[in-house]
Parts: C-alpha cells; sequence; structure tokens
C-alpha cells in the first residue's frame, strides 16, 4: 500500500540553515496493516504524513502509495489522488464550525446538499461511526469524541483505501481517545489500512506495527501483536 524509499527531507531554518528532518527514511506497509508511528515532539511524524499524503511535494526519493508513484505528478493528479486515496485524520477535526455533522461529512463530494446519493452516502458513514442519530448537530454542539468521528466519517467518505491520521486521540481526554481507537481497530478490521502517528500508548498497543522515528529513520519496535517466540 505504501512504499518510500530513501527519503529526504529538509527544511531551511529561520537563519538560513537547512535542517534535515528525514534522512534517508525508508518504510513499506501492506495492504490492511495498521501501523503507528512514535516519536518525540520535533521527529518528523507530522512531516512524514504530509509526504505520504501527497501534501508536501518537497523532497528527495521515492513514495508510492497504491500502486502510485508521486513524484512527477501535476498539482491536478496529486490532488485526484488525495481525494481517491487517502483519508486525513487531524488532531484538531478541521470541522467547519457553521456546517451540520452530515454537511461536514460531505465536504469532499464538491456536489453539497444537491446530491442526494452523496447525502445518503454521508449519512451511512456517520451511521458507520455511530453518529447518524446527530447528524444534524453543529460542531459546538458535539464532544471532542464525536467530532472526532465526525471527521474520521468524513474521511471515509470517498473510500479511501489508506487512513493518515495525526494525533488523532491528542485532543481527547483517555476515555473518548479508548473509543476512536476501538474504531480505528474495527475499520482496520474491516479491510482498511491505517497508519497513525500518536503519543497514546492504547494506539500503539491496538496497532499491529510500531515504527518509532528517530534520528530522521523509522525503526521498527516490538509490538504486542508481535508473533510469539520471535524475538532476535
Ligand atoms: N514549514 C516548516 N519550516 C521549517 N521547519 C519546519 C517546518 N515544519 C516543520 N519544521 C521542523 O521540522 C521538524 C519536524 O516537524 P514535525 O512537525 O514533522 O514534527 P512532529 O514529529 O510532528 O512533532 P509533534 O509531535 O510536535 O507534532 C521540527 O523541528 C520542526 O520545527
Ligand atoms: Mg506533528
Amino acid at each position: 500500500m505504501i512504499r518510500a524509499r530513501e527519503i529526504v527531507k529538509e527544511y531551511l531554518d529561520g537563519d538560513g540553515t537547512l535542517v534535515r528532518v528525514l534522512d534517508g527514511l525508508s518504510l513499506e506497509v501492506g495492504q490492511g496493516d495498521f501501523v503507528a508511528v512514535v516519536g518525540p515532539s520535533g521527529s518528523g511524524k507530522s512531516t512524514l504524513l504530509h509526504l505520504l499524503g501527497g501534501l508536501d511535494v518537497h523532497y528527495t526519493g521515492e513514495v508510492e502509495v497504491g500502486g502510485i508513484k508521486l513524484r512527477g505528478l501535476r498539482d491536478q493528479e496529486l490532488a485526484r489522488f488525495r481525494n481517491s486515496h487517502v483519508g486525513f485524520v487531524f488532531q484538531s477535526f478541521h470541522l467547519i464550525p457553521n456546517l451540520s455533522a452530515v454537511e461536514n461529512v460531505l465536504l469532499p463530494s464538491h456536489f453539497g446538499s444537491a446530491s442526494l446519493d452523496a447525502r445518503k452516502r454521508a449519512e451511512a458513514m456517520l451511521d458507520r461511526v455511530g453518529l447518524l442519530s446527530k447528524k444534524d448537530r453543529a460542531p459546538v454542539r458535539l464532544s471532542g469524541g464525536e467530532r472526532q468521528r465526525v471527521a474520521i466519517a468524513r474521511a471515509l467518505f470517498t473510500g479511501p483505501k489508506l487512513l493518515l491520521c495525526d494525533e488523532p486521540t491528542g485532543n481527547l481526554d483517555a476515555a473518548t481517545g479508548a473509543g476512536v481507537i476501538q474504531l480505528f481497530h474495527e475499520l482496520h478490521r474491516e479491510g482498511l489500512t491505517v497508519l497513525a502517528v500518536t503519543h497514546e500508548e492504547r494506539m500503539s498497543s491496538a496497532a499491529r506495527r510500531v515504527l518509532r522515528l528517530k534520528e530522521g529513520k523509522l525503526v521498527e519496535e516490538p509490538s504486542a501483536h508481535a508473533t510469539p517466540g520471535g524475538g532476535s
């Protein structure tokens, strides 16, 4: 599903020096896998997600997602790739405050309320995350966990095979976060590929693989799901 090779990503610092955030990073994620990426603040986790999702194209190396090589795609092709292949979930939900839950889910359709099919689909996605009964509520009238569920429903709307999540439980208390983690777990069981950047222990223990971002590279960590007796 994801294949990244020899990724080097540098930022220009305030004083004009180049800072290398990703330094020859490689990554392979199989279809249907559930991967957690952990690492301290500033280690480059969000940077990596942006590259994998086609939001940032300024790097060297190769990124291939769902068989599509991102290098060399034109803006329009990249936009199409993002729309059809990946769903993004962010720490701060990114919901539009003056739209209802169902209208937020509909956003990726570009048809708004015009298309009945799109609306039905948006409602089906809200049903999937357990929020159909609150479909007409504005985000301010939803709890944090419910807002994140709406954001997940929106990410699922276009039928992506891959969910890229940046600290999806970062703004939630432990109990609410646990519910959202459970939802990711179910989506993974239904065949979705999930890659989540997280500080949350429970998220990384729900994942099948845990990768630590360290000095610009990813190192595989033993996970709770590692095959018994594996070891060295
Ligand atoms: N647009 C930018 N310009 C310059 N430097 C940047 C830019 N974006 C990120 N950086 C730097 O790159 C490094 C990695 O940032 P990134 O946001 O990927 O970290 P992170 O692992 O997601 O951190 P956190 O856990 O705090 O979200 C940091 O040192 C950051 O200051
Ligand atoms: Mg980050």
